[in-house]
């Protein structure tokens, strides 16, 4: 029988499959399906900086001016729509899934600041999560902030986190650092037993008729899933730790080439939210028939075999690549 066992940030998982943060894995009724569809282990949706320093705010206040003598308390805090504030939610979450299911259960935070929110790292640790994912997503608009600055305050980030919490830890980035691979073994030296490869980035959208800018969020298709195959097929040469694809895994085959470019896990959210967490079932068994057709014992074979470590031309991973798709393409007639 083809075994699908993966090692995750020192975690045995039973499937690469994993759920990533978003509302199936916030919704307590999806655990159990998730779990039963073959998640290898749930990613639950992120506490924000935010969601902690709005908490402290709102505390400090109400403190300040009186509870409840001043209605306006809350109105003044800037609104997080269908999100609930504060950490307490976030550790009730952790301790429910936990008791709900039996495989590794990732509590994620999410901001980019260091300072006291990273303690939250420990409490979510303590209720019981099997590891914490650490998101920096941001969008440095300051020009007077370098590209060195950011990843410093980045390490100092990883290595606060790191230092609250006694079990491992995993960095979710963005692709757009200039050179990535020296970040990405910074963050690992920093401390991260794993890194994320990558968040999707939600751009704004011109609204022509009001011309709001408007916040607009749209699923991924598999295509996205290549930018994380170039980064993770390079990366895994450096990167001793674990690595995770996100974005854009849809089908068996987007999981099985990542897999094969040298993820240790792939992780889905587009296509639970469109197809439901039985969805894992399909591309479960379309990786199964595949690695069954070509005789895989299981996803530590073919872990990483098409890597750029692994190709006979590394250079389809570099620039030369980019040389050789330019000048491949063959106008239609028209
Ligand atoms: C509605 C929604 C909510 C999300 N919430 C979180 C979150 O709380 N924390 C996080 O790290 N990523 C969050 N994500 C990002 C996903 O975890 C994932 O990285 C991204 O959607 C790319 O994967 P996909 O192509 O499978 O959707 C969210 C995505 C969606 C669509």
């Amino acid at each position: 029988m083809t075994d699908l066992t993966t090692m995750y940030l020192g975690l045995t998982l039973h499937s690469p499959l994993v759920a990533s943060p978003g509302p199936v894995t916030g919704d307590p009724a999806m655990w159990r399906r998730l779990e039963a569809a073959g998640a290898g282990a749930i990613v639950l949706p992120s506490l924000f900086e935010e969601q902690v320093e709005h908490e402290a705010f709102a505390v400090e206040y109400a403190i300040s001016t009186g509870a409840d003598s001043n209605g306006e308390a809350l109105s003044y805090l800037p609104s997080f729509d269908g999100v609930r504030v504060g950490p307490d939610h976030h550790l009730d979450l952790v301790e429910d899934a936990k008791a709900d299911v039996s495989i590794p259960v990732i509590a994620s935070l999410n901001g980019v600041s260091p300072g006291g929110w990273v303690r939250y790292g420990k409490q979510l640790a303590e209720a019981g999560a099997d590891a914490i994912e650490l998101n920096l997503y941001d969008t440095v608009t300051d020009p007077m902030t370098s590209a060195a600055e950011v990843e410093r305050r980045y390490m100092e980030l990883i290595e606060e986190v790191k230092a609250e919490i006694s079990v491992p830890l995993a960095v979710k980035i963005g692709p757009w650092f200039t050179a990535l691979a020296h970040t990405a073994k910074s963050f690992e030296l920093a401390g991260a037993d794993g890194l994320v490869l990558f968040n999707r980035l939600y751009q704004p959208d011109i609204d022509l008729d009001t011309l709001e800018v408007r916040p607009t969020l749209r699923l991924s298709s598999s295509d996205e899933s290549r930018l994380s195959l170039h980064w993770i097929g390079v990366l895994r040469e450096f990167v001793r730790g674990s690595l995770a694809a996100s974005s854009g895994v849809h089908t068996g085959a987007d999981a099985l080439k990542l897999l094969l470019a040298g993820a240790d896990v792939v992780m889905v959210t587009s296509a639970l939210l469109r197809h439901g967490p039985e969805h894992l079932l399909e591309i479960r068994r379309e990786m199964v028939t595949w690695m069954d057709e070509r005789d895989y014992d299981g996803v530590r074979q073919l872990r990483g075999s098409v890597s750029r470590a692994n190709v006979p031309d590394p250079t389809v991973y570099d620039r030369a690549n980019y040389f050789q798709v330019l000048h491949s393409w063959v106008p239609s007639p028209r």
